[in-house]
């Protein structure tokens, strides 16, 4: 039997177990070995419960998110939230990440926002520093925080080029040499990049994203040999397409096709690739290093 409960459902669940044994059992005038019997009975049960379910996967972590304010990473912050971890957002966009962390907080979660250009390497740093300062430690990073700059070869300038490389490929680099050094240090760390089926595969009029979301990948299996041995795995997702506001630029007769071509014959959504970011940096992936994991609904094969 396989129960499933949300870090909040379990609590009120607990709670109102605890409330109604209380209520109806007279602890007092049972004999004391008996009590300690079914005391002990009673909090093997709620453990097993407790265990068999989804609760907490990533109980007492801290994860870091990049781009957290909105689309794939905002769905992995609440993810990660309801799994116990205590999440940090970084992310340009002031607005939306005071409003996520804003709805973060009222469900009750810890959670903390960064104003932060991830091409800033000195605030970045900076950042990475005061999380350890309050949080002892960083154990988890997911570099999702990514732009789009989209014209043909022929088109494209070189300022274009530059802003995609700035913060697809770049910004990756600053926010894992800035993490790292912490994790060393505990033996234990889990970083997933976000590439993209396109870097796969190619796409015309992204020469600048797909050389960033490829040149991930290469990161990936390189920092997979560096630091597995430091206890630290990496791995990158391949998001085919996801209902975002990253997308709403693309036309809606490529929309149709990419879902005809699609075997699952939708796009995905932000909840798909926030599912793997949570495999991958649960301990149910412990051995799983240096790997892409394509979350397309099978769209390249
Ligand atoms: N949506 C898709 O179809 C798709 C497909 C494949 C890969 N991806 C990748 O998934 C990741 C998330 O994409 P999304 O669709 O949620 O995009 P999104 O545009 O909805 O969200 C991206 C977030 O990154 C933040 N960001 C941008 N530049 C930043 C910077 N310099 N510093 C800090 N934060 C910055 C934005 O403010 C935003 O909150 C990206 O890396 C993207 O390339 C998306």
């Amino acid at each position: 039997m396989k129960f499933s409960f949300s870090r909040e459902e379990g609590k009120i669940t607990t709670f109102y177990v605890h409330i109604y044994l209380c209520k109806y059992i007279d602890w007092q005038s049972m004999n004391q070995y008996f009590c300690s019997k079914v005391q002990g009975f009673f909090y093997d049960f709620y453990s097993k419960i407790m265990s068999s379910s989804n609760y907490g996967r990533l109980q007492g972590k801290v994860a870091i998110i990049t781009g957290g304010a909105a689309g794939i990473g905002k769905c992995a912050a609440e993810k990660f939230c309801s799994e116990g971890a205590i999440v940090i957002i970084w992310d340009v966009n002031y607005e939306a990440g005071e409003k996520t962390i804003n709805e973060l907080k009222a469900k009750g979660y810890t959670a903390e926002f960064f104003s932060l250009n991830v091409t800033q390497l000195s605030a970045v740093e900076a950042a990475a520093k005061s999380v350890v300062e309050k949080y002892g430690k960083i154990d988890i990073l997911i570099n999702n925080a990514g732009i789009t700059r989209d014209k043909t070869l022929l088109k494209m300038t070189e300022e274009q080029w530059r802003q995609v490389i700035e913060v697809n490929l770049t910004g990756v680099f600053n926010t894992t040499k800035a993490v790292v050094p912490y994790m060393v240090e505990k033996g234990y760390g889990r970083i997933i990049n976000t590439s993209s089926v396109v870097a796969l595969y190619g796409n015309i009029g992204q020469t600048n994203y797909v050389a960033t979301k490829a040149a991930l990948i290469g990161m990936t299996k390189t920092w997979g040999k560096e630091l597995g041995p430091k206890g630290i795995t990496v791995n990158a997702v391949a998001p085919g397409y996801i209902s975002t506001e990253m997308i709403t630029t693309v036309p809606e007769n490529i929309i149709n096709e990419i879902k005809q071509k699609t075997p699952l014959r939708r796009l995905g959504t932000p909840e798909d690739v926030a599912n793997a970011y949570l495999f991958l940096a649960s301990d149910e992936a412990s051995y799983v290093n240096a790997t892409v994991l394509s979350v397309d609904g099978g769209m390249t094969i």
